[in-house]
């Protein structure tokens, strides 16, 4: 055996978090504010709310909405059983929450349409890779209760204007499509199933599968020979109910209306199968599908696939974390309110007491200060006070204490002035200016 002074201590590896998850550390939370703060706002303006639905459902939710064939539940989603043996999933997506939100909820006994807005995390057991994360954020707009291409429309547009408030607008393409009624749509995946007859074997083992499960998404398929073998494909055009080729025409009218460009694409089908006529996604311009910032379209058979009345709806989702890797790499800035605005150093202990009370008051007011930490000399504190870039500190020592003053120093110009400790606060006030203030007031907010 070995003697105490020998036993080592262990070493403990230091943990990471596990693949295509992250950390959203301070610099990136300024990116998620600001567009929490776009999408809260234009949501307002067009009259959504906001709707926060859990982050596991049974699973059950999403196997009956977004198909038992889809790559998200047949692949991707996070399942596991509760302690009594019931099958629950992280969400993939939040369409199917809300739905099953409206239904439990007698929504359909609000004023209809329902206009409701998410932002929220999901979780997909995806390949990591840029753009692809396991657990990702979505904002996202569902207007349940209505059916009327306009709506359609202005979807769109909100999710145009979006892009544009967040400076990403013009590195997107609408791309386009109708899909028809399940009831046209299943006509045309039989004469789809009869077209690959006999070319199965060109087909990726993914679209082997989907063939016999899901033939549209063929027609999606990234990979080049299935890509080759869809474009010779009949057309779905060619196969679909007239009324929703005609809903298309007059979403198509309205878009021209308001000069929103879209590219028609007829082999845009979605992965999720509760789509019925309209879908439509943005495409990178440089990239295509890969890295497509958002989605969405119409489910009119969803509400009622949920157990529900009938009932018409349309929606959009957009993923956060695509939309601020477009930021950074146009070098977009977001205003930031992180920065403080008074570093507070202090020498002694009675200067500590005072300064307690003094960073209260500050605050308070809304100057954002740190500071009464340090054990190190003046100098050594305002050698920190320059690392956290503040504009002001506000240096107090033993004299300073005895007199009842402070020192506001200037930390550009380095110049420093003597303040009485009561005036301390206004001067401040000034000098960061009123509309630069953090002012918190909450029992100002409140009304009864
Ligand atoms: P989705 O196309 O599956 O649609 O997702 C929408 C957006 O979420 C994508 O365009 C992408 O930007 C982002 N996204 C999806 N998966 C990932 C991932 N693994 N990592 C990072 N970002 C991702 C839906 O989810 C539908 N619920 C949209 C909708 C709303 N349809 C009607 N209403």
């Amino acid at each position: 055996m070995s003697k105490p002074e020998e036993i080592q201590k262990k070493k403990y590896e230091p943990f990471q978090n596990p693949k295509g998850v992250h950390d959203i550390l301070p610099a990136d939370q300024e990116f998620y504010t600001y567009i929490k703060k776009v999408v809260r706002h234009r949501a307002r303006q067009a009259g959504f709310r906001r709707i926060t639905t859990p982050i596991f459902e049974f699973a059950e939710v999403f196997n009956r909405s977004i198909g038992a064939g889809s790559d998200i539940v047949s692949k991707e989603m996070y399942v596991f059983e509760d302690k009594k043996g019931r099958s629950l999933a992280l969400k993939p997506e939040s369409t199917a929450p809300v739905v099953r939100s409206y239904i439990q909820n007698n929504m359909n006994q609000w004023p209809q349409p329902v206009l409701l807005f998410y932002i929220e995390p999901h979780f997909r057991y995806d390949r990591p890779q840029k753009g692809r994360y396991r657990q990702f954020w979505q904002f996202g707009f569902e207007i349940i209760g209505e059916s009327d291409p306009a709506l359609d429309a202005q979807l769109i547009q909100l999710a145009i204007k979006i892009h544009g408030d967040l400076g990403i607008a013009d590195f997107f393409s609408l791309q386009l499509n109708t899909i028809g009624t399940p009831e046209s749509r299943k006509k045309y995946a039989g004469i789809l199933q009869d077209y690959y007859v006999g070319k199965e074997r060109s087909l990726c083992e993914d679209c082997k599968v989907r063939l016999g499960i899901n033939p549209l998404r063929l027609l999606d398929c990234k990979a080049e020979d299935c890509q080759i073998l869809a474009q010779m494909a009949p057309q779905m055009r060619d196969y679909l109910d007239k009324e929703s080729l005609e809903f298309h025409e007059e979403l198509k009218g309205y878009l021209d209306e308001i000069e929103i460009p879209y590219v028609e694409n007829q082999r845009l089908v979605r992965g999720l199968d509760y789509y019925s006529k309209t879908v439509f996604e943005f495409w990178d311009k440089e990239e295509g599908a890969q890295n497509a910032v958002g989605g969405g379209g119409r489910y009119d058979g969803l509400v009622e696939l949920m157990g529900g009345q009938p009932t018409p709806a349309v929606g959009y989702a957009a993923g956060i974390e695509r939309i601020i890797a477009n930021m950074k790499r146009e070098k977009i800035r977001v205003p930031s309110k992180d920065e403080l605005h008074v570093f507070v150093a202090q020498l002694g202990n009675e200067a500590k007491k005072k300064c307690l009370n003094l960073i209260e008051d500050m605050r308070e007011s809304g100057i954002k200060t740190m500071g009464a930490l340090g054990k190190g000399s003046i100098n050594i504190q305002l050698r920190i006070a320059d690392k956290f870039k503040v504009p002001y500190s506000v240096i107090i020592g033993i004299t300073e204490v005895r007199e009842g003053v402070a020192i506001i120093r200037d930390m550009k110009k380095g110049v420093q002035e003597t303040v009485k400790m009561d005036k301390v606060v206004p001067k401040l006030v000034k000098l960061i200016g009123e509309k630069n203030l953090d002012r918190y007031t909450p029992g100002e907010l409140l009304y009864s």
